[in-house]
């Protein structure tokens, strides 16, 4: 099992996920950032301290997001496992289903 990242998060990237995760597995795209799912281990510290409550444990990823879950899982499929998202920074790409989102405004 592990947490996702749903749309909530694009175009907003508060980050403060980040700064709590114990195992540095929340690594950030273009536009959203995506937790690994392997590299989670699904202590949950990242899910209340998100603003506009981007963050679910797997099984409770709401429908509409439901395709969030791969699109987590497949973002990491060139990347691999990299042991740390620190160190890689702002990586330059997002899953297509994000790529793909028009702009998203917030008010
Ligand atoms: Fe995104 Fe929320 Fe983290 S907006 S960067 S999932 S704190
Ligand atoms: Fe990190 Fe959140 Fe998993 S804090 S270990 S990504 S549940």
């Amino acid at each position: 099992m592990t947490y996702v990242i749903a749309q909530p998060c694009v175009d907003v990237k508060d980050r403060a996920c980040v700064d709590e995760c114990p195992v540095d597995c929340i690594y950030e795209g273009k536009r959203m950032l995506y937790i690994h799912p392997d590299e989670c281990v699904d202590c949950g510290a990242c899910e209340p301290v998100c603003p506009p409550e981007a963050i679910f444990y797997e099984d409770d990823t709401p429908e509409e997001w439901a395709s969030y879950y791969d699109a987590n899982v497949h973002f990491f499929d060139e990347l691999g496992s990299p042991g740390g998202a620190a160190k890689l920074g702002v990586i330059d790409l997002d899953h297509p289903l994000i790529a793909e989102l028009p702009p998203q405004n917030q008010d």
